[in-house]
């Protein structure tokens, strides 16, 4: 045993979420007797999650409802059999799970605007899915937070825990909100929320711009398994764990006098409490116990603590003073017989990863110190970035006019990595702005409120596949800083807008661009390319193109009925709808007169007789080869060489920088693929396609304009040529692969009839600016026949880059979507290895496919992976995309998985890496704060022993 004269040493518990279950896991029993005049619930909001019906609980009176008011997401389950019986009651047999979003909440209301509350959300697993999802090994996690903050992570290591997380905090609006964030380490769900009001008075650590995270509250004198004391002994329904030192080191000593605090006191621990506590059981004057803080090393947390003292023995004083790792914290502690009393410090503890509290008699006493409960708080500040209140409004009410069905509950834009579904925000201030709103095929019907007027900072609205009508609203034109409006209508073959002449303002077209162009019946378009800002099109709308080719939005099915989108700036926007449509009756009538504009402001239609090839009509700006010229300061700067010849770096008036695409006279590829290669890049949308800006066709010159890629290709950045995140990272190069794939996929699937790029290789994907992947070089794709996806053209030619070359393809010379796809599963090898497509080594050549198929026969992937990304990569996110590479490059093309599976897979893989690297993160902070996986050992208690 411990030798005499040691202090008497008590580990309370550590702050480890291993170790907050541990306590509750000795939670057995919750019986709490009901007395008859129960302190007012009023202000309480009890949600029994996943409920099927509104009741009250048998044990503490208290009522509690179903969530469905207070979410619009998420599936409701029961806990399997076996796992009714929680000690947290009823409550726990039922549950929301959010499978289906990322950030999933609930809207506590109505509660009141700066009043202080309590907020507890409690979990119980219970096998709710039948995975058995849940064990030490492989914990269940995700966050909470409230409001813009964050809470806790959830930590779930056992299917039969009930683990519930507390915070304490001001109510900055009518109502308080708790999102469920899925960190790709399992499905969030939910078992109850409870929400308590608490006095001003209380908590004083608790304001606007501090919250506080319950640690610990404990109840000392009752044993383990005796009850929680919870409402209505507590009426802020705080939960009292019983606790009392193992191995007898503690005498519990009760009274049955009550011990009442005053209604303005701080902390009001409930009489109950105070009836009890424990004194040591040895004869020592001193009293030391200790914890470590799971917080420590987090970020800078204060430590908030609460020891709370009554004396219970008649006719005695006992006097204590208080130290705090070494120093004194609190002097003279001594208990008034039978009244509450509690130490409070003003200030928090500052952070420490250990705390070491020792109760030590002072001279006016012998006696052994008491202690009667505690609570422990860790002190966080309130986020103050919020959404501006008119966005958070605006958006509220046009989710409620369009009965918007996602999860838009909480602030719009805050916390800023989890912003509703659908919103992209500006954080240069505070508050935040809403900058883009897509709204696509969210069913929203009736007519376009003008309430979408009201975002004053918003740039691009998407509101294509819905089935609104009627007019655009003016104020929406008239947006400062609107770019992009995408709009669709179902079924309304009429144009969409009804303006009358007096609204025409002809100056608008006299300093820009304006190009209009017309078929017979299917289509029109207004461009203002000067300052990027207007572009007006629809089309796909079957009752106007009959027999049309079109393209579907971006990664959409194609839709059964209309869909006209309409990509407008919001300056004049409308009028030049107007004059669109006027002038369009006017050419109608002249034939085709363009005397009114400059020459090259009207673009006749490509094929306007060919309906059924072309229902689209070329709508980009058309470049004289003088406006090439000038726009790339002569020919001066060369990009590199393409499939069709040279391609210039340029700049358009507005400072808009270009690439120009020439078409050499020698070039293979003549007048033929050109013609396709402006088809099929005006009629596709994507934001993984490298957009068209326009053409220049003069005679023998011709050339294509478009935006220009300042990042390079992909190729320049896994050489080294340009050294980026995709050089090094692992996540990076998955993320690039993805949107490339994309575009592949939408050129697949989205397009009717389908398009196969045919030159699939890494020197094609260009990275815009923020390095998002641009598939380019569409010159040679063909179209090909959707009805019969398996059979194959027959091409003359094959045409290829060697390396990517499909094999099939080239002994057969038949082509199908497939060969893209083997393509990129070369691609997807040179993300590993880093290698070139054709691997030379001393002794020969061989193409990088075989090279990683001899080596991988070795049985080592670490020996093929590039060393650029020797930072670190999880290994099987490797191994599942290397797999999928070795699928996509097989010599059959029946077994080569389709581009969207391709997609599929990436993002699984890029899931596994980025779990893995949040671990990495998880293992560096714990390291960071303690020594050991020791600290997470259930606590050892070492007899006091009397000195
Ligand atoms: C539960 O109560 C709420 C509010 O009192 C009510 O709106 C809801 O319909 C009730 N649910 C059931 C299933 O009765
Ligand atoms: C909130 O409390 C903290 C700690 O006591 C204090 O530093 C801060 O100034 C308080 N904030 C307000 C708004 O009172
Ligand atoms: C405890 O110790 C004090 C002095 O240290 C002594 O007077 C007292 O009798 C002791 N009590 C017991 C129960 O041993
Ligand atoms: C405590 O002291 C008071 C007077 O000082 C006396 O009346 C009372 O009986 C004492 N109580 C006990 C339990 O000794
Ligand atoms: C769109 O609205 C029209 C007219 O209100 C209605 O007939 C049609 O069913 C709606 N379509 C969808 C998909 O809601």
């Amino acid at each position: 045993m411990h030798s005499m004269g040691s202090n008497a040493r008590i580990f309370f518990l550590f702050y480890s979420p291993k170790m907050l279950f541990w306590l509750f896991l000795l939670l057995e029993i919750i019986a709490i007797a009901k007395v008859h005049s129960q302190p007012s619930t009023q202000g309480f909001i009890s949600i029994d999650c996943g409920s099927s019906t509104n009741y009250t609980d048998a044990t503490t009176g208290i009522p509690y409802v179903t969530d469905d008011l207070f979410t619009d997401d998420g599936v409701n389950f029961h806990v399997a059999a076996g796992y009714g019986s929680s000690p947290l009651g009823e409550q726990m047999t039922t549950l929301r799970s959010f499978p289906n979003a990322i950030r999933s909440c609930y809207a506590l209301k109505p509660v009141i605007k700066s009043g202080k509350y309590l907020l507890r959300g409690t979990f119980m697993y219970g096998n709710y899915d039948g995975q058995n999802r849940v064990n030490t090994e492989n914990p269940l996690q995700f966050d909470l937070y409230f409001d813009a903050n964050f809470w806790q992570t959830v930590y779930i290591t056992d299917p039969s825990y009930t683990v519930w997380y507390e915070v304490l905090a001001v109510a900055t609006a009518e109502s308080v909100s708790v999102c469920l964030v899925n960190t790709g380490t399992g499905t969030p769900f939910i078992s109850m929320l409870e929400f308590r009001p608490l006095p001003d008075v209380m908590y004083p650590a608790v304001n606007t711009t501090q919250y506080l995270i319950t640690c610990l509250r404990l109840n000392i004198g009752p044993s383990s398994d005796s009850a929680y004391v919870r409402y209505p002994q507590d009426p802020y329904d705080r939960l009292w764990k019983p606790w009392t030192a193992p191995d007898d080191a503690l005498t519990e000593i009760t009274t049955d006098v009550s011990i009442v605090s005053s209604t303005d006191d701080y902390f009001q621990p409930p009489s109950i409490v105070m009836q009890s506590a424990g004194i040591l059981s040895y004869n020592s004057t001193v009293m030391e116990f200790s914890w470590y803080s799971y917080y420590f090393g987090l970020g800078v947390r204060n430590e908030y603590v609460n020891f709370f003292f009554s004396e219970l023995m008649p006719n005695v004083t006992r006097s204590f003073n208080i130290y705090l790792n070494d120093g004194l914290w609190y002097s003279n502690c001594t208990p008034p017989y039978l009244s509450p009393y509690y130490t409070h410090h003003t200030g928090p503890n500052a952070p420490s990863e250990e705390y070491n509290w020792v109760f030590n008699s002072s001279g006016l006493s012998n006696l052994p110190p008491i202690i009667n409960a505690e609570e422990v708080y860790t002190a966080i500040q309130v986020n103050p970035l919020v959404t501006d209140s008119d966005d958070a409004y605006v958006i509220n009410a046009i989710k409620e006019l369009y009965l918007v069905k996602r999860s838009w509950i909480g602030d719009p834009c805050v916390p800023q990595q989890y912003p509703w579904d659908g919103l992209n925000c500006s954080y240069g201030t505070n508050p935040a702005r809403i900058t883009s709103i897509n709204l696509s095929s969210s069913a929203l019907a009736g007519s376009l409120s003008t309430s979408f007027a009201m975002f004053a900072a918003i740039k691009c609205l998407d509101l294509s596949y819905n089935n609104l009508t009627g007019p655009i609203p003016d104020a929406l034109g008239a947006l400062p800083s609107l770019q992009i409006l995408q709009q669709s209508y179902w079924n309304n073959s009429e144009f969409p807008f009804s303006k009358t002449k007096s609204d025409v303002q002809i100056d608008y077209i006299n300093d820009s661009y304006l190009y209009l162009i017309h078929t017979t019946s299917c289509y029109y378009s207004v461009k203002n390319y000067a300052n990027k800002k207007l572009m007006l099109s629809y089309g796909g709308n079957p009752n106007l193109c009959p027999g049309g080719t079109s393209c579907g939005g971006e990664t959409k099915k194609k839709h059964s009925g209309v869909a006209i989108i309409v990509i407008i700036c919001a300056a004049s926007m409308v009028l030049l709808i107007v004059v669109t449509f006027i002038v369009w009756s006017v050419i109608k009538k002249r034939g085709s007169s363009r005397t009114t504009y400059p020459e090259q402001n009207v673009v006749q239609p490509m094929k306007e007789n060919n309906a059924q090839e072309n229902c689209l009509p070329i709508e980009n700006r058309v470049f004289t080869y003088k406006e090439l010229e000038i726009m790339t300061n002569n020919f001066r700067k060369q990009l590199g060489k393409g499939g069709f010849g040279p391609v210039f770096h340029g700049n358009l008036q507005n400072n808009v920088q270009v690439a120009v695409k020439m078409l050499s006279q020698s070039s293979s590829q003549g007048k033929k693929e050109f013609h396709a290669e402006v088809e099929n890049l005006t009629r596709i949308h994507h934001k993984n396609l490298v957009p068209l800006i326009g053409y220049c066709m003069e005679g023998d010159d011709l050339a294509l304009v478009y935006e220009y890629m300042p990042q390079g290709t992909l190729q320049d950045h896994l050489t080294g040529k340009i050294h980026s995140d995709v050089t090094d990272s692992w996540a990076q190069r998955l993320k690039i692969t993805i949107g490339a794939a994309q575009g592949l996929e939408y050129l697949h699937s989205a397009c009717d009839p389908p398009l196969i790029h045919r030159d699939v290789k890494s020197s094609n994907i260009l990275l815009s600016a923020s390095l998002e992947a641009k598939v380019a070089d569409f010159g040679l794709s063909k179209s090909f026949d959707m009805d019969n996806r398996t059979h194959i053209s027959n091409v003359s030619a094959v045409v290829g880059t060697p390396g990517y070359l499909d094999p099939e393809y080239y002994s057969s010379h038949r082509l199908s979507d497939k060969s893209d796809v083997y393509g990129f599963g070369v691609i997807i090898l040179e993300l590993v290895t880093g290698q070139l497509p054709v691997v030379r080594s001393m002794k020969d050549i061989i193409n990088l496919v075989e090279w990683v198929f001899q080596r991988l026969a070795g049985g080592d992937i670490e020996n093929i992976v590039d060393r650029n990304l020797r930072m670190g990569y999880d290994i099987n996110s490797i191994w599942k995309a290397v797999d999928l590479a070795m699928r996509c490059t097989e010599l059959n093309h029946h077994q080569r998985p389709t581009m969207a599976h391709v997609v599929k897979e990436l993002n699984e893989s890029l899931e596994l890496e980025c779990a893995y690297s949040k671990g990495i993160t998880a293992r560096r902070k714990q390291t960071g704060t303690t020594s050991g996986a020791l600290r997470v050992e259930p606590p050892q208690f070492i007899p006091p022993v009397a000195r």
